[in-house]
């Protein structure tokens, strides 16, 4: 018995913010952001919270689905920017959802950009242990709670957004999962809070905000992205080659690029969005599977690896193998 993916879903909030609108703010330009990220816009939220986000993609992956919502008895969120330190934004998504009366766990958990992942190994776990039997798993953010916009290093990478899966033990499909981390007290990828000039940023000061050693991050990143890939083709005793697609986490093409270039895969393998969403943490990975789903590159009988990395440090992969006659994906 293996996970089968019943259906899934994304929510963005209403405002899409390009980057010559970030140039009217900061001192940046549309040229540099392109070319170093490939990042041309992003959405941020004016009032949606994570909880509001994450309850929309659930709507809408569970109206993928076409399954009752009361059949569900498992909620976990993946998230590093919480509605509040409690209760857990998976509880608000739980009441938001109208589900409150039934018998469901609900919790979140943070493993930064590799979130996503993580929730999707513990949800297999609690699944095969008999906790839960149909549950929603979710990645939501609302990062410009933690953007620091007189940081342009940082603020011009990050949107806001949640996707979601509906899964249940099912045969349908194969999942092998793979994660590591790497303690780091070096700070290269922290919140911190700042006692900025409210002047200057119109935030109080103690908002923690989002700091980053980017090259670091990005060196990090090219060698987990590689890792993860071969970790957890070893574990299924393929090649990564054998991988149909890769949906990475959409941190910057050129991570991307370079991990294609490393490994001798082909670009065309690489789903890529975050020229539209830049990138979301937590929410990226099922974003950029909710897209390509929707765009038709998901095909039965594929084979196919979702990696993360992020703050922690932390690297995940989950290999899908999808059976030549699944309806489930
Ligand atoms: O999910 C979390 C994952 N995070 C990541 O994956 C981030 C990984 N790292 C990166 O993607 C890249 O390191 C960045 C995109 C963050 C930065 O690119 P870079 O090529 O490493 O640039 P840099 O930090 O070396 O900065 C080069 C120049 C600097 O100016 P000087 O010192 O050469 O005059 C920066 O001040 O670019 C400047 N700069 C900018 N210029 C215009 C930094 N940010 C900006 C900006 N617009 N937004």
């Amino acid at each position: 018995m293996s996970l089968a993916i019943l259906g899934t879903g994304m929510a963005v909030p209403g405002r899409r913010v390009t980057n010559d609108d970030l140039a009217q703010v900061m001192d940046t330009s549309d040229a540099w952001i392109r070319e170093r990220t490939g990042i041309g816009s992003r959405y941020l939220s004016t009032t949606e919270n994570t909880s509001d986000l994450g309850t929309q993609a659930a709507l809408n992956a569970l109206k993928d689905a076409k399954i009752d919502p009361s059949t569900i008895d498992g909620i976990l969120c993946a998230t590093l920017t919480p509605d509040a330190m409690m209760p857990s934004t998976a509880a608000l998504i739980q009441a938001k959802l109208g589900l409150k009366a039934q018998r469901c766990l609900a919790f979140d958990l943070n493993a930064a950009c590799s979130g996503f992942l993580l929730a999707l190994q513990t949800a297999d776990a609690l699944i095969q242990a008999g906790s839960a039997k149909r549950m929603l798993v979710i990645g939501a953010e609302t990062l410009s709670k933690i953007l620091d916009y007189s940081d342009r290093s940082t603020a011009v990478l990050f949107g806001d957004g949640a996707g979601c899966f509906v899964v249940e033990a099912a045969q349908g499909t194969q999942m092998t999962h793979f994660a590591n981390t790497e303690g780091d007290l070096e700070e290269t990828l922290i919140t911190e809070s700042l006692a900025l000039n409210p002047e200057l940023t119109n935030h109080p000061s103690e908002v923690p905000y989002l700091r980053m050693k980017g090259q670091a991050v990005f060196r990090f990143a090219v060698k987990a992205v590689e890792d993860a890939l071969t970790q957890v083709c070893i574990k299924r005793g393929i090649s990564v080659n054998d991988l149909d697609l890769i949906i990475p986490h959409q941190a910057n093409a050129r991570i991307i690029r370079h991990v294609a270039d490393k490994m001798g895969l082909p670009i065309e393998r690489f789903v890529m969005n975050l020229e539209e969403y830049g990138n979301t943490s937590s929410a990226s990975i099922p974003i950029a599977y909710t897209h390509a789903k929707a765009s038709g590159r998901l095909r039965p009988g594929m084979t196919m690896a979702l990696v993360g990395f992020g703050a922690g440090l932390t690297w995940a992969a989950t290999l899908i193998e999808l059976k030549e006659d699944t309806t489930c994906y």
